[in-house]
Parts: structure tokens; C-alpha cells; sequence
């Protein structure tokens, strides 16, 4: 009897615990860049992988840019690729144990990423994306692994060993959530029917991959936390790749922003109001304008903390200096808000980390509100939602002890405050 009620309490807790869906911010923290304690810390990018493929029975999808997960595919040498080198052996132990993987990929990459060898291998399906049979240009730039329709990741990490200790990355990971997962899936299906041969943008999509969750309707999502869960949609770009009912990202964004009531972080790579990839050059205001109007219309106060590093374009500096014209004035109440900008520097402490290409970057993509989160995959220029396949997710939950959008809250003040992150210099007069 007593034994009885003993395994009833065990249940009692357990299956709930195991069942719910959890979600968690992961973040990538570039080896030997420090905070001061008791500062937030999340699971690892890395981690949260190496655990959702670990959970991995059937299938595993991932849709990624690139895949270079061996210090060889760079060249480097160094303790610190081992983390990559991991988790494409984990990849090549599931194909080999029959869970069936399927990849698609920035065509550009082709010949050049890991994934031509699990192709070879038979250990995974390749296809490649070519986004200019669709008339926009532009790459592939999504971050997904999907696994089994219930665990996911979606966040700025490419399929890099140095997004895992070498890059500052964030993203979402999602473990037993099934209905979100299935949703965001949606996604990779429009990307793996565009990357078949010959195949051609449709003019409706089929009805399989339209969606009910989206800015309008979002997904509450049951944590377990009742009426703190948490409320989340998916939106894509470009708009062409959206079937009815997905949200464009660009609408997602801007919803955003219009919807933050007293302010709204922004941390993103590089911030240019341009499309400045696909000729011709264009001016692109469309974010531009919204926090420019944030600020001096609604009163609201908009902080950016772009990346600096040794790739900066020069031309970001001036747009972004140009974005802090009416700080100079904020002493004035009638101006209302403000825009302060501040550069993100990776430090480099190690000549091994010197030599590291294209490393040593806050590579981070999201943004959040008094209201709202927003994780994305995409830079804020004109390309990448004009052209360039990106995804974003926006989470709306109410303030209990430790909701994600203030989890980002709390990442984003320890970047802003730390030492890494300077107010821009802009230089005002020759004079
Ligand atoms: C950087 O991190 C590595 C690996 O954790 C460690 O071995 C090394 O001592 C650190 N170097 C510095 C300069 O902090
Ligand atoms: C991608 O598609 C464009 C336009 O259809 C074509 O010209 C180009 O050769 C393709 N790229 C590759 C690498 O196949
Ligand atoms: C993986 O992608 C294929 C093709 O889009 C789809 O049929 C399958 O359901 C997907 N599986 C998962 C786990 O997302
Ligand atoms: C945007 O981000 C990518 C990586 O996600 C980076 O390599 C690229 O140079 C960035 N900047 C622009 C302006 O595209
Ligand atoms: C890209 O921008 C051009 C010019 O601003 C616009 O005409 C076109 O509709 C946009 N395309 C997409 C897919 O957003
Ligand atoms: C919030 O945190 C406080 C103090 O840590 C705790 O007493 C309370 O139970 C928490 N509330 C929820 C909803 O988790
Ligand atoms: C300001 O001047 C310094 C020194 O000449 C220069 O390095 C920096 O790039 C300038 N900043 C901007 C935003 O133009």
C-alpha cells in the first residue's frame, strides 16, 4: 500500500516533467570571454545540439547555410574545434544506425561543406538551395535542426565548429514540443521541395504547409507555466517562401517595434539600411524608418549594439552614427525617445584565435521589447528579407519570474553593459 502510493507520487511527477515542452535560449559564449559573476549563463549552443540529436530515433532535417564541423575544413588547428568535430560524429553515427538525415544547404556551399561527405557516405540526403531560380537572389541562410518532429534549434549558429566556441551565437531550443516543431517544419519542407531539380516557385502552395500560427494567431505554447506560457509564431523570408497564413519576417519585425511600449535592444551583427547585394544598390529604409519613429514619435528608447570586428563595413559606422542624430538632443523632453548605438567587440586574446578566419564576431541576430522577444537568423540590411532565406521566431509571455523575453532582457544588459560593447564614435564636425 505504501508502496503504492510511493510509484503514484513518482508518476505524479514525472510525467509531466517529462512530457511538457521546454524551451530554452542557448547561447554560444566565444572562448575566453568572460562577465563578471553571477551575470546570466545559458546552456551552450553545443549542449542543446548535442542533446536534441542524442533524442534523435527517426529523423533528423537540418537546413544551414554551410557545414564546416572539422578544424580541417578551416585549416585550424586547435582544442577547441573538438565541439564541432562532435557533433558531425554524431551525425555520421546516426545515419549509420539508420535514422534517416536530411540536409539542405546554400547551393554556393556545394563541394565545399561536410555534408558532401555524409552525402558520399550515404549517411544523409543532400540537396542544395539555388534562391536564383526564384527570382530574388539572395542564399540560404536559415539555421534549423529538426528532430523526430518534436526537438528543434533555430537561432545564428551555422553548422560551424567556431558558432560553437569561437563565434557569440543565440538561439532557441525546443525539446518535446511538438506542435511548434511541426509548425517550423513547415518551413523545411518549402526548402527541401525548392531545392529538388527543376523544381519551381508554385503560385499557391499546397495547403499542407499553409499555417494557423503566426503574428495574428500565435502558438501558445504550454511550458507548464499556465498563464505565463508563453505565446510564439514563425515568420520567413523572402515573402515568396511564405504560404498562407506563415508572416513575413519583415512584418514580424516591424510588428515588433511598433509594439514595444517603452523600449526596444537590438542586437544584430550589421545593421544597414541598403540592399547591398543584389545590383542595383538600393536604399532600403524600411526598419530605418520604423526606429527612427519609435524614438521620436512614441517616445520610445531604442538601443542597437551592432558587431564590430576586423569585417566591418565602414558604411554600417556612418548608418549607424546617423541613427544617433537625435540623441544628441534627448535632454529635450519634447523629442521624446532616444537611439543609442553601441559596437560589440569580440576580444582576440590568443594568436591561435588570431588566426582563426572569420572568427571572433558577436554574430547574434534578436531583439526585444518591454514586450516582446525576437530571435532571427538575419542581419538587418534590405537583403535578407527581401531576397535571402531567413526565419525569425516572436515570443510573447507575461512577466513571470523568468520568461524568455526576459531572459533576452537580461543577456542583452549584461552585453550592453559589459566592457565589450563601446558607444559608437561618430565625428560630428571637420571644423
Ligand atoms: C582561454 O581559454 C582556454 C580554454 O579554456 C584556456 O586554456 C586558456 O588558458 C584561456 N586563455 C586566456 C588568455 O584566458
Ligand atoms: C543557380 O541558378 C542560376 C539561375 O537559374 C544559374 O544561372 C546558376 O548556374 C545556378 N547555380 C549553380 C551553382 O548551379
Ligand atoms: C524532414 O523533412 C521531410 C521532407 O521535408 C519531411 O517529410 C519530414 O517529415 C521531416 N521530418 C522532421 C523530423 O522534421
Ligand atoms: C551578416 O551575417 C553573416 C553571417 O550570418 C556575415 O558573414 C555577413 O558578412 C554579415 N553581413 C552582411 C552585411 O551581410
Ligand atoms: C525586393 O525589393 C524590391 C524593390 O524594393 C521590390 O520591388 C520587391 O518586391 C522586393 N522583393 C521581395 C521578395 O521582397
Ligand atoms: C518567483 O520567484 C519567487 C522568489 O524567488 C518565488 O517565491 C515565486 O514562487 C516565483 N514564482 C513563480 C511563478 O515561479
Ligand atoms: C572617427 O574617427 C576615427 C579616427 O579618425 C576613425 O577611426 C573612426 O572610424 C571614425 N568614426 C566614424 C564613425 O567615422
Amino acid at each position: 500500500m505504501r508502496w503504492t502510493i510511493f510509484y503514484l507520487v513518482i508518476l505524479v511527477h514525472l510525467v509531466p516533467v517529462t512530457t511538457l515542452c521546454q524551451l530554452k535560449i542557448v547561447e554560444s559564449i566565444p572562448q575566453n570571454l568572460t562577465y563578471p559573476g553571477g551575470s546570466p549563463t545559458h546552456e551552450s549552443t553545443f549542449k542543446g545540439w548535442a542533446d536534441i540529436l542524442n533524442l534523435a530515433k527517426n529523423e533528423v532535417n537540418i537546413s544551414s547555410f554551410y557545414m564546416t564541423l572539422k578544424g580541417s575544413d578551416t585549416k585550424t588547428k586547435d582544442p577547441s574545434t573538438k565541439e564541432g568535430e562532435q557533433i558531425l560524429t554524431s551525425l555520421k553515427l546516426l545515419g549509420g544506425k539508420g535514422v534517416t538525415i536530411r540536409i539542405v544547404e546554400e547551393i554556393s556551399s556545394k563541394g565545399k561543406s561536410d555534408s558532401d561527405q555524409l552525402e558520399k557516405l550515404k549517411l544523409a540526403q543532400v540537396q542544395h538551395l539555388n534562391m536564383s531560380n526564384f527570382g530574388t537572389g539572395g542564399i540560404l541562410h536559415t539555421k534549423f535542426i529538426f528532430v523526430d518532429g518534436k526537438h528543434m534549434y533555430v537561432g545564428s549558429a551555422n553548422m560551424d565548429w567556431r558558432s560553437l566556441t569561437q563565434v557569440k551565437e543565440l538561439g532557441i531550443l525546443a525539446i518535446n514540443c511538438p506542435t511548434l516543431v511541426q509548425d517550423a517544419a513547415k518551413i523545411f519542407e518549402v526548402y527541401w521541395q525548392l531545392s529538388k531539380p527543376g523544381a519551381k516557385l508554385p503560385h499557391v502552395w499546397p495547403p499542407a504547409l499553409s499555417t494557423s500560427f503566426n503574428m495574428q494567431t500565435p502558438m501558445k505554447v504550454d511550458i507548464g507555466g499556465g498563464s505565463n506560457n508563453p505565446y510564439l509564431y514563425l515568420s520567413s523570408a523572402p515573402y515568396t517562401f511564405c504560404p498562407t497564413g506563415r508572416t513575413r519576417d519583415l512584418n514580424a519585425l516591424l510588428n515588433v517595434i511598433r509594439s514595444a511600449e517603452k523600449f526596444v535592444w537590438i542586437a544584430v551583427m550589421d545593421y544597414i539600411p541598403a540592399i547591398i547585394y543584389n545590383k542595383p544598390y538600393q536604399f532600403w529604409p524600411v526598419i530605418d524608418d520604423e526606429l527612427r519613429r519609435a524614438a521620436i514619435e512614441r517616445n520610445i528608447n531604442i538601443r542597437v549594439m551592432a558587431s564590430y570586428w576586423s569585417h566591418t563595413k565602414e558604411q554600417m559606422l556612418q548608418y549607424l552614427c546617423s541613427l544617433t542624430a537625435d540623441s544628441q538632443i534627448k535632454r529635450y523632453p519634447h523629442y521624446g525617445g532616444w537611439i543609442d548605438v553601441k559596437l560589440f567587440e569580440v576580444p582576440v586574446f590568443t594568436p591561435e584565435q588570431k588566426s582563426i578566419p572569420f572568427a571572433r564576431v558577436n554574430h547574434n541576430k534578436y531583439m526585444v521589447t518591454d514586450n516582446k522577444g525576437y530571435i532571427g537568423t538575419s542581419n538587418w540590411t534590405g537583403d535578407y528579407f527581401n531576397s535571402t532565406a531567413g526565419v525569425s521566431v516572436t515570443i510573447q509571455q507575461k512577466d513571470g519570474n523568468n520568461s524568455l523575453p526576459q531572459q533576452l532582457r537580461d543577456i542583452f544588459s549584461r552585453d550592453w553593459d559589459s566592457k565589450y560593447a563601446k558607444p559608437i564614435i561618430c565625428n560630428g564636425s571637420v571644423f
